[in-house]
């Protein structure tokens, strides 16, 4: 039997891609499925799917929240309602993110790439933070990307204010931020009973990108997805053997490409990196002040 199995899982941007195949892949194995979507119409498409799932394997009813990860007001008001609703969450899938080819802000000043790809995963699992711990062992994955490998981040301009803002960079720098985050709140939080590691899920043929201009370097990239990239359904593979081996119980702090363990980019495993990135991410807890 794995581990989701009568368990409780959360996981963001659950209305599409890997983040859908996820859900369902887990409702089937057994898990009480929460799913985070931003959009309502799409969300509730997509809480059809895993209810399906869900009652074809006898799994608890999946429940669907609503919230733009990206604002503060709305995520703070989605973890109050997972955690009026859900006295235990046993598993976070962090897995909302994006590629945007041109730079905006959200509206507490962060650059859009950064605020969906790191600002928001550090706040969700901070913000369960306690959920987590009544609840242990659990398990935090955060969705991350080999890409990272191209993304050596300047934490002095994680905003990407200074230099002239590239999409594909910053998504590259955004999922190392997340790595050296992950690898370093693991290290905090060792011994709890929480883990906490992160998974790039393969190249999948997604919808991500899609609402991005149509460059010369958009159709390429939409080109090369068509040929190479893997069905969705393959997307659910990593986060779900993360979320449901039970030989993973005391892994923490690792780098997962689908699921083989593997080390990340030499600049993902920098340890004075990881240290900064680590007190920079206490800033952005939403209920700090409440603590
Ligand atoms: N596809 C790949 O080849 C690939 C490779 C490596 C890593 N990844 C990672 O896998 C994860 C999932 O991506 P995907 O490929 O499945 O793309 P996707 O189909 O575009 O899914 C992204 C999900 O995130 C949600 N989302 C976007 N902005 C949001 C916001 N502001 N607030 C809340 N939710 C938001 C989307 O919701 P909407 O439905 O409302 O847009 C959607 O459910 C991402 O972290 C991505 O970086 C993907």
């Amino acid at each position: 039997m794995g581990f989701v199995r009568g368990r409780v899982v959360m996981v963001t941007g659950a209305s599409s891609g890997v983040g859908l195949e996820t859900s369902k892949e887990l409702a089937r194995r057994g898990a009480q499925v929460v799913m985070a979507a931003r959009n309502r119409e799409r969300g509730e498409k997509a809480l059809e799917e895993v209810r399906r799932a869900a009652r074809s394997a006898g799994s608890p009813e999946p429940y669907l929240l609503l919230a733009d990860l990206t604002d503060p007001t709305a995520t703070a008001f989605l973890m109050e309602r997972v955690r009026s609703r859900y006295r235990r969450l046993h598993v976070l899938i962090n897995n909302a993110g994006g590629y945007f080819a041109r730079r905006a802000t959200t509206p507490d000043g962060f650059e859009h790439t950064y605020a969906l790809n790191v600002v928001a995963p550090i706040r969700l699992t901070l913000g369960l933070l306690g959920r987590l711990k009544k609840s242990r062992p659990s398990r935090v994955i955060n969705v991350v990307s080999q890409a990272h490998a191209a993304g050596v981040p300047d934490l002095d301009d994680l905003q990407m204010k200074r230099r002239k803002y590239r999409g594909f960079l910053q998504y590259a720098r955004s999922k190392t931020a997340l790595i050296l985050w992950t690898r370093a709140i693991a290290g905090e939080l060792g011994g709890t009973g929480i883990t906490v590691n992160a998974v790039h899920p393969g190249w999948i043929k997604t919808a991500m990108g899609s609402s991005n201009p149509p460059t010369a370097a958009a159709a390429v990239f939409r080109f090369a997805t068509a040929l190479f990239a893997r069905p969705q359904i393959v997307g659910s593979r990593g986060p779900a053997y993360l979320a449901d081996d039970e030989q993973l119980q005391e892994t923490t702090g690792e780098y997962f490409f689908v699921t083989h363990q593997r080390a990340p980019a030499a600049h993902a495993r920098d340890q004075e990196l990881a240290n900064r990135m680590l007190e920079l991410a206490r800033s952005y807890d939403l209920f700090a002040q409440k603590k």
